[in-house]
């Protein structure tokens, strides 16, 4: 198959605009910028470009897609009963990086949801992905747009590695502004977090003013709430070991596991590349910027793979909220090998 590339300022042109259009409306698979990551999209009213999506990705088919939408009054199309608290949130953060959780509408297919009777939609705040969804005229399903296991793509680059050949287009919208998936709440009952991100578990208490419960922790083994978290994310081929803690013992720590050095590497905070002098590191912003972090951290994942490591090792210590869902990636990258020194 060929891919179509497309740039941002293609989409001023109505031409090119209606060739994705018509591609999206026949089914065929469209990759497009958001400001969280880039998703992997197809019309999600039809089920034969759902089945297309996990094909492309790979991905387990019972895990759901989520639908994203450019107006928030489209929401009661595919979301059965709209609870006051989340009318609240969509207020609130919209357009922006969460996605709720509804019982779906009956014309929202199954294949599109893993088979269940919920749906996930986000309206996002990027004016390619609202461009697009506006002139299509149709909710687009969208996972992230990487191979199912690896890390999610935040640059063109990342996307064309993957997908090269496996969608018909891929529109180049540079670098993603947040480089971590949106925050996903359950509002079907009282609001539980299934996965953190930019928009946190305070600011949205702040709206709701209670507490709500955080889920996102679950490890795979248990019954976990979002078929999402069962499967391995994000993971480079090396072995990856997630360290925190004092950085000494980090370093001591590190010093006596590594085996061939040439195959090492170490992601760590811009502060600590002096502390492992020796090692090969990749840099991911300053310590306490977690928003920094967040941005650059599924590149420096993917530059292992690119560096061919076989031993990974992340140090990285929890600051703040955004830190929090930065560490829930790792986690996840690290195959929950985790060392606390
Ligand atoms: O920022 C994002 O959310 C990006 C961009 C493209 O919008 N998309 C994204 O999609 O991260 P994906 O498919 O990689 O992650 C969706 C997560 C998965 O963990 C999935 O299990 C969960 O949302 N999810 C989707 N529908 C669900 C549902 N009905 N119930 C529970 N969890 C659901
Ligand atoms: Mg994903």
């Amino acid at each position: 198959m060929e891919t179509k590339c497309y740039k941002e300022s293609d989409l001023d042109d109505l031409i090119k605009l209606n060739e994705l259009k018509t591609l999206l409306i026949e089914g065929k698979l469209v990759v497009f910028p958001t400001e969280t990551v880039y998703g992997l999209g197809g019309n999600a009213l039809n089920k034969d470009s759902s089945k297309a999506i996990y094909e492309a990705k790979g991905r387990p088919s019972d895990n759901p897609l989520i639908v994203h939408i450019a107006r928030k009054e489209d929401v009661k199309l595919y979301a059965r009963i709209i609870s006051e608290d989340a009318a609240k949130l969509m207020d609130a953060f919209w357009p922006g990086p969460i996605t709720f959780i509804f019982d779906k509408t009956d014309i929202v297919p199954k294949e599109t949801t893993g088979g269940l009777d919920t749906v996930a939609l986000r309206m996002p705040n990027h004016p390619i992905a609202q461009k697009l969804i506006l002139f299509t005229g149709v909710p687009i399903a969208a996972p992230s747009a990487n191979i199912s296991g690896r890390p999610s793509s935040t640059q063109f680059k990342h996307v064309y590695e993957d997908f090269n050949g496996r969608v018909d287009a891929v529109i180049d919208g540079g670098e993603s502004l947040i480089g971590l998936e949106s925050t996903v709440i359950d509002v079907t009952d009282k609001p539980v977090i299934l996965r953190p991100g930019a928009i946190t578990k305070s600011m949205i208490e702040k709206v709701l003013s209670y507490t709500i419960h955080d889920l996102s922790g679950q490890k795979p083994t248990e019954k976990v709430k979002s078929p999402g978290m069962k499967y391995t994310h994000y993971k480079p081929k090396g072995d990856v070991v997630l360290l925190h803690g004092e950085i000494d013992k980090v370093k001591a720590f590190i010093d006596q596991s590594s085996a061939n050095l040439d195959k090492t590497a170490i992601i760590c905070p811009n502060e600590y590349t002096n502390t492992f002098i020796g090692y090969r590191t990749r840099p991911i912003g300053e310590a306490n910027n977690s928003k920094s972090i967040a941005k650059n951290i599924f590149s420096a994942l993917r530059d292992m793979d690119e560096w061919d490591m076989d031993k990974i090792f992340i140090y990285y210590n929890e600051t703040d909220e955004v830190s929090y869902a930065v560490m829930n990636r790792l986690i996840k990258a690290s195959g929950y090998q985790i060392v606390s020194l």
